[in-house]
């Protein structure tokens, strides 16, 4: 049965004009470091064949992973435009557009896991509870949940900073601020592309900084128990992604 209830939340759609950049030029650095991190905490615990949540799975890069070692996944994320690249990238996965403060797959997987920073960009601690419940409703009893987020010293080694692309095709800068007081961190990109001629699009991507005291109080409040916490370099990640990362493994 479709959710008929009315949305809670509007869902976060700032990365539709990033999709097709993301595809092309993120996400699969951060994915080889990651995946082995995931694989132990999490693929350790649950068998081939099982059913898992890629909740803000983007372009279902992880999903592809986890499709070719036999799970049975399915994958949410806000944004439409990464959930088309996901449904070309991960034959075989079942992706749905949907927030993750507010979905309904009528659905409990075995295992749930949310990556590359993604909790980051829900704004506030009462999202991160409504994300946090969603998860839960749609997981079976004791199954596992496993997410990461990042904490300043990441926003102050990574996002103070400038980039840019230039390919055959496109030229894209990226400005990165990290504004302390509130720990919210903007990214504002411009791409120029063509063809047929050359045509500008900016747009801007935040995340934001959460106290763990708040997302292990939110946790909590959301049901979840066996909070197990790993810092990112003691899992083997190097310094560009595990600065100031760490994974947070729940049980429903
Ligand atoms: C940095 S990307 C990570 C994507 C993927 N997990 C990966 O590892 O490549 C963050 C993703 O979170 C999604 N996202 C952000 N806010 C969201 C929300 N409130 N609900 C669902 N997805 C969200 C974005 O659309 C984006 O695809």
């Amino acid at each position: 049965m479709p959710d008929q209830r009315t949305p809670r939340v509007r869902r976060n759609r700032e990365y539709d004009p990033f999709a097709d950049l993301y595809n092309r030029f993120w996400g699969t650095e951060y994915r080889s470091c990651a995946l082995p991190v995931v694989e132990r905490l999490l693929l350790s615990r649950v068998k081939p064949g099982s059913t898992i949540l890629d909740v803000c799975c983007g372009t279902g890069h992880f999903s592809k992973d986890l499709l070719e070692q036999g799970y049975t996944v399915s994958g949410i994320d806000a944004s439409s435009q990464m959930i088309r690249h996901a449904k070309r990238n991960a034959k075989g996965g079942k992706f749905t557009t949907a927030d993750v403060r507010d979905f309904n797959l009528n659905q409990r997987f075995h295992a749930a896991f949310c990556v590359f920073e993604s909790l980051n960009h829900i704004p506030d601690t009462e999202g991160l509870t409504q994300a946090f419940r969603a998860v839960r409703r749609h997981l079976k009893s004791k199954a596992p949940f496993l997410f990461d987020l990042v904490g300043p010293a990441t926003y102050r080694r990574n996002w103070n900073t400038t980039h840019a692309i230039v390919a055959d095709d496109l030229v894209c800068g990226i400005r990165m601020d990290f504004e302390e007081s509130t720990g919210t961190a903007t990214c504002d990109v411009t791409v120029m592309e063509h063809p047929p001629a050359w045509t500008r699009r900016d747009f801007t991507v935040q995340q934001h900084c959460h106290d763990r005291a708040d997302v292990v109080a939110s946790l909590e409040e959301a049901g979840f128990k066996d909070l197990t916490l790993y810092a990112a370099r003691d899992m083997g990640m190097p310094a560009s992604f595990g600065t100031d990362r760490t994974f947070y493994l729940v049980n429903a």
